[in-house]
């Protein structure tokens, strides 16, 4: 069935074993100090049947953190915890990349190592939403606006990031340019009123990411650099009056860079949710269409829009976040046309196995 998803492609010079990509997922199981553990190992084992595994979301600095138990790659600690892990997501021949991960202004300074106040582009804090703190939902805090040095030391932490990612075993990483978070609020006019390089036209709002892309650049080929955005979404308040102008530009900044991949979120999601309150669509066709290289596409995705999306060239794979926490052997199930395993609430954010990798493969279901 859907002889699409099994095609194997070539991805930054190795082969893909089929186009069906686990999407990063936070899971919030890491140890003390963001360190990976023996659990995690075993969840991403589990879903190691990929194409193209992306962890869930990693951050470079403990102040790029805002929930708790995300794993982290700045320490030595974690590169080692990282191996087995990696080791795992590898066994059944996928290609293995770390989502870095800074959150900017949807941190809050409960969890922020020195008590202070987040950072990101401008002193401007999200409005709507609620930070979600271990005492319950609390505003959101206004930020303090990042110094130029402050931007150079962040650049250097994904560039630190990424050394230790390729340190792990990982084969390359995927910036975090989606969903509101840190290069996000760069990005978007209504996170972003600098007067500085880092703000205003939109080649100042692209600097950050191109900056980031050009650090990490120095310890890894470009080509294992996958960027994913989401274009459409104004989840945590991440707004521009021309989100098209603004995206067509980042993906014709970035395309002529050999990237390995660009990761789209379709329209129609918010974070890790569906929603309908969005941005006027831009769709992941008139997006890829712009870059030159692999296409990702990720959302509301079954095996068969994901094979008509591959049929038609739209993109070349697809994730499938909620679909693979529930079945675990997703590409398997779909080889054999076998049933789908639906998601339970409980477990998602944090806890143990239950709703982890008590999920059954599908020789044990039943
Ligand atoms: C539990 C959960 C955690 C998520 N964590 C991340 C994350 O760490 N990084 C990220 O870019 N997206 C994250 N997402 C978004 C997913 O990667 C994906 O874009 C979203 O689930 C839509 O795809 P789907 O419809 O196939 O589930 C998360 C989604 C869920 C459900």
């Amino acid at each position: 069935m859907f002889d699409q998803l099994f095609q194997p492609m070539d991805l930054g010079g190795q082969t893909l074993p089929n186009r069906m990509v686990l999407p990063p997922l936070t899971r919030s199981r890491a140890g003390d100090n963001g360190v990976p553990t023996p659990l995690m190992a075993e969840y991403y084992r589990q879903r190691s049947g990929a194409g193209l595994v992306i962890s869930e979301g990693t951050v470079v600095s403990p102040q790029g953190a805002s929930y708790a138990r995300v794993p982290g790659l700045y320490s030595e600690h974690q590169v080692q915890g990282w191996r087995p892990v990696v080791a795992a997501a590898k066994s059944q021949g996928a290609a293995v990349y770390a989502q870095l991960w800074h959150v900017g202004r949807q941190a809050h300074s409960s969890v922020q190592p020195d008590g202070g106040k987040p950072c990101a582009p401008s002193a401007i804090a999200i409005t709507g939403w609620q930070y979600r703190s271990p005492q319950g939902r609390v505003p959101f805090e206004e930020p303090r606006e990042l110094s130029i040095h402050g931007i150079r030391e962040i650049v250097e932490q994904f560039a630190v990031a990424g050394r230790n990612a390729m340190a792990a075993g990982f084969d390359g990483v995927e910036l975090h340019a989606a969903n509101g978070y840190l290069f996000d609020q760069f990005l978007n006019s209504s996170s972003n009123r600098r007067t500085d390089q880092y703000g205003g036209s939109v080649e100042n709002r692209l600097r950050f990411l191109n900056e980031v892309i050009d650090a990490v650049s120095s310890h890894m080929p470009a080509n294992r650099i996958g960027v994913r955005i989401s274009p459409s979404s104004t989840w945590m308040d991440v707004f521009d009056p021309d989100k098209r102008a603004l995206y067509c530009a980042l993906v014709r900044s970035i395309s002529p860079r050999g990237l390995a991949y660009l990761h789209l979120v379709e329209p129609g999601i918010a974070g890790a949710v569906d929603s309908a309150d969005h941005a006027e669509p831009i769709t992941s066709s008139e997006l890829g269409a712009l870059f030159d290289g692999p296409v990702i596409v990720t959302g509301g995705h079954t095996p068969r829009t994901a094979a008509a999306t591959i049929g038609s060239g739209e993109a070349d794979l697809v994730g499938f976040g909620r679909l693979f926490i529930s079945n675990p052997d997703l590409p398997l199930r779909v080889r054999l046309g076998a049933e789908l395993a639906g998601l339970r609430p409980e477990g998602l954010y944090g806890g143990g196995p239950k709703g982890y990798t008590d999920y059954p493969a599908l020789q044990t279901a039943n």
